[in-house]
């Protein structure tokens, strides 16, 4: 995964990368580095562990420089390690690079080069590519770096330094994310835009294998026969406090506590003239006989939503896939297919080839993605962005509930374009979805009930989570929060699957959260919440059923009535908050959950 980021112009290199770093750290945190051009050579500070350790060593050894680049990584060859840090030297320490992405044939080019002679320093698939250009360096590094990317078998997004090159870094990617951000004072390279932020909401966004080349005084781009391109400067409407955690304590908090503006906003740019609503009016959607929606993790379990909204309201049927299995069953779809494609970040790997995969067979695909230019934003047929502005927190939240917004809509359009529904019929439904925000809201002003619950729930081994129907679509979402950020031992089934396995499992020290938002499921759900409380669990209810407190045994936490289709979007508020809660009377890293990066752009 990891993030990279460069600058050149005309003030210290240093604080501007470290500043940049801060905001890519959610890509990956097993260590951190830069890289500054001084004086005909390149100053090197990298350190294991969190970005505090590099700000640490810097603070001892300062150094300083007008161009440098600098790397957050998440380690995939070769454990986490100083030696394994970026940036990556040549063996004549006059390349430096940074590298996210995978070179998946690096043994091989490794090997050639040990042949050679070269001493590799560290056990990464990264160092390759500063050995090889180091390798084949005349003189000329455009041309060196043509002939270094014609070699390198995988996925790259790279910055670049050369010691005959003051004051110029260059950059390229292939199947990674790369922005190239300008601002008067310098020009950067980023894997996101939060990372510039501070400085320049303008950036270009480079193709694959076109070749930035980015100076104190300008950027310009050749593709790999050194040919101009010409690039559109777009301007980011994201502020830069968007990507500041605003005096909460993390950025999961705050993104989940922005959920009312998220919600609303997405809602308005599904209508009226705004860009999304025009895809919505343009998708011919008599033409299709087949929908599949495909995604990964919380992504996925949007898709799952979806599917119960698109079933009931559209009456056609829908195939929800996991992204990473999509990619490889060779999948029954053809040009009467519409692919939904659900991606906050917009560069997760699966999803990305599942895309591709879906293209290649003639399907039409629709994206649902929340950053703006990323690869999935730029490949898919139609793209309908999410207004979620940039999301920091690993664990996703407030694009989560956009997506959500996004496909309830969806679900609404369609049917009434397919004639399911009839005009007042659809008004009812959008004036439902509409009141989402102000439902958000009234559930975050009683925050302190579920703070308060989450507090007593730290101890427990397991928890479950059950629903049935949409809400088993949402106890998979809660679940799957649960997990990543507090690390208890988590699962979701549905409410009538406990019979079938699980219910072995339950046990005194074991909580079920059962969701409860289908009326006429709520007695279902209650004799399975009376079934585990009789083997010793303790129960909690989240929902807009209503059902009676047990004393210490079942407890509800009741979000506002609302269509059942549309109850995911609250009820999941609840199962945010229970989980940061918890998480954080465990005194965990909750941005940052152990192992995990935001953006997964590897296999
Ligand atoms: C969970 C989470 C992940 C992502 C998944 C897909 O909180 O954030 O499960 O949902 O990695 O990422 P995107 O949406 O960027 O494709």
């Amino acid at each position: 995964m990891c993030g990279i980021i460069g600058y050149a112009g005309s003030e210290n290199a240093v604080p501007i990368i470290i500043n940049g770093l801060k905001k890519l750290e959610y890509r990956g945190y097993d260590s951190a580095g830069l890289a500054v051009y001084t004086e005909q050579k390149f100053d090197v500070v990298k350190r294991k562990g969190r970005l505090a350790a590099l700000e640490s060593c810097l603070k001892e050894n300062p150094v300083s420089g007008f161009t440098g680049i600098g790397h957050t990584r998440w380690a995939t060859h070769g454990e986490p390690s100083d030696e394994n840090s970026h940036p990556h030297l040549g063996h004549q320490n006059k390349i430096a690079i940074v590298h996210n992405g995978i070179i998946e044939n690096y043994k091989r080019l490794r090997e050639n080069l040990k042949a050679k002679g070269i001493a590799f320093t560290s056990q990464t698939d990264s160092e390759v590519i500063a050995q090889l250009a180091e390798y084949y360096y005349n003189g000329d590094i455009i041309d060196t770096i043509i002939k270094v990317a014609n070699r390198l078998e995988g996925s790259y997004a790279l910055g670049v330094m050369c010691l005959d090159q003051p004051g110029t870094l260059i950059a390229v990617r292939k199947d990674n994310p790369l922005i190239v951000g300008v601002c008067e004072t310098g020009n950067f390279i980023a894997s996101d835009i939060p990372a510039v932020l501070k400085h320049t909401n303008k950036v270009y966004y480079p193709d694959d294998k076109e070749i930035a080349i980015i100076k104190k005084d300008g950027v310009t781009f050749i593709n790999f026969d050194k040919e101009p391109i010409d690039k559109e400067l777009e301007t980011i409407s994201w502020d830069a406090d968007s990507a500041e955690k605003g005096g909460y304590p993390h950025f999961m908090l705050k993104e989940i506590m922005e959920q009312p503006k998220v919600t609303t906003d997405t809602f308005l740019s599904l209508s009226g003239n705004h860009d999304n609503s025009k895809i919505i009016n343009d998708l011919k959607l008599d033409s299709y006989n087949k929908l599949v929606i495909t995604a990964c993790g919380s992504a996925y379990n949007a898709g799952v939503v979806a599917k119960y909204v698109f079933e009931k309201l559209c009456r056609v049927s829908v195939e929800v896939e996991l992204a990473s299995e999509f990619r490889y069953k060779n999948a029954i779809i053809d040009e009467k297919t519409l692919v939904i494609l659900i991606s906050q970040s917009g560069e997760t790997a699966d999803t990305i080839a599942a895309m591709r995969e879906a293209k290649s067979k003639g399907a039409h695909t629709l994206s649902i993605v929340n950053v703006i230019g990323s690869t999935i934003a730029k490949e898919a047929d139609h793209t309908i962005y999410t207004i979620a502005g940039p999301e920091i927190a690993v664990a996703t939240t407030k694009a989560f509930s956009a997506q959500l917004i996004v496909l309830y809509t969806l679900g609404v359009e369609f049917a009434h374009k397919l004639k399911k529904i009839d005009t007042a019929q659809r008004q009812v439904y959008l004036n439902d979805i509409k009141t989402i925000p102000e439902k958000i809201k009234a559930i975050l002003n009683r925050i302190d009930k579920i703070q308060h619950y989450a507090t007593d729930c730290i101890a427990y081994k397991s928890i479950f989570f059950i629903g049935r129907n949409i809400d088993y679509a949402i106890a998979l979402e809660g679940s799957l929060k649960l997990k990543e950020i507090s690390y208890i031992h988590s699962e979701a089934y549905a409410g009538g699957e406990l019979k079938h396995g699980t219910i072995s499992l339950i046990e005194d020290n074991t909580l079920v959260v059962a969701l409860s938002n289908c009326e006429r499921l709520s007695p279902k759900i209650m004799s399975n919440i009376e079934q585990v409380i009789s083997r010793g669990a303790k129960s909690l209810l989240v929902g807009s059923c209503k059902a009676d407190e047990i004393e210490d045994k079942l407890q509800v936490i009741a979000v506002p009535e609302i269509h059942e289709l549309f109850s995911p979007s609250l009820s999941v508020i609840v199962l945010q908050l229970f989980s940061y809660y918890v998480a954080a009377n465990k005194g965990l890293d909750i941005d940052k959950p152990r192992n995990l990066a935001k953006s997964v752009t590897v296999e």
